[in-house]
């Protein structure tokens, strides 16, 4: 039995195959291990930008904080719980401007907190939301995996880097790429990515 988090990111609603790939996965996972499966899009509700009340109340005592820090730091609280408590995490992410969509970032900046998700040590910083499984489905409408648009994925190489700076390591990518180049390509890719999600689901029952 597993604790699946569910976490998508896409501003194109329904079209989005980020979280279509992503939902297949979750629910997928959840048939096979009969586990528990909680869903958090944050299209539809996106965290707010981090702003003064969360950076100066997250490093004041929880009893010592303003109404407005602990309103702040209760958004990510909870954010981070959904994150510790789950087993597993599949987390859907489109590529916008050759990155991840800003409600995806606005998320991490939640979630990536001192002493509670990293730590420093002599040896530079550890993160703490160890051993987990992450299901990272991402989408661009380019091809980014191989050829001269490589070193511009700056979606799939950043999210893998803010994962594995909060101790998520262990990462199974799935790519949905090169939609953009004619409704073929896009049908080709959809083909090529279902086979994979299929292959995943099989490896991971
Ligand atoms: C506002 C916007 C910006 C985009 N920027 C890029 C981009 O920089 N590079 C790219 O390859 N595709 C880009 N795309 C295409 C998306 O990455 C593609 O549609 C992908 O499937 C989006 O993920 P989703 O299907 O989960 O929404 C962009 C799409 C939108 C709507």
């Amino acid at each position: 039995m597993s604790n699946i988090l569910l976490v998508t990111s896409s501003p194109r609603g329904p079209e989005s195959l980020s979280a279509q790939f992503a939902t297949e996965i979750a629910e997928g996972i959840k048939a096979r291990s009969g586990g528990s499966l909680t869903t958090r899009d944050l299209a539809i509700k996106p965290p707010p930008h981090i702003g003064q009340a969360y950076i100066q109340g997250r490093v004041t005592r929880p009893d010592a904080r303003t109404a407005e820090q602990a309103a702040a730091v209760d958004i990510a609280q909870e954010l981070v719980d959904e994150l510790k408590v789950a087993d597993v995490i599949v987390l859907g992410s489109g590529m916008i401007n050759f990155g991840l969509p800003s409600q995806l970032k606005v998320w991490f900046d939640h979630v990536t907190w001192p002493d509670v998700t990293f730590s420093f040590d002599e040896t530079g910083p550890k993160g703490l939301l160890t051993g987990k499984k992450v299901y990272l489905v991402t989408a661009a409408g380019g091809v980014f995996s191989k050829g001269a648009y490589t070193p511009f994925d700056f979606q799939t190489n950043y999210v893998l880097h803010l994962l594995g700076f909060i101790g998520l390591t262990d990462v199974e990518v799935v790519r949905i790429e090169g939609t953009a180049y004619g409704s073929d390509a896009a049908k080709a890719a959809i083909k090529t990515t279902e086979a994979a999600v299929q292959a995943l689901l099989a490896k991971a029952a």
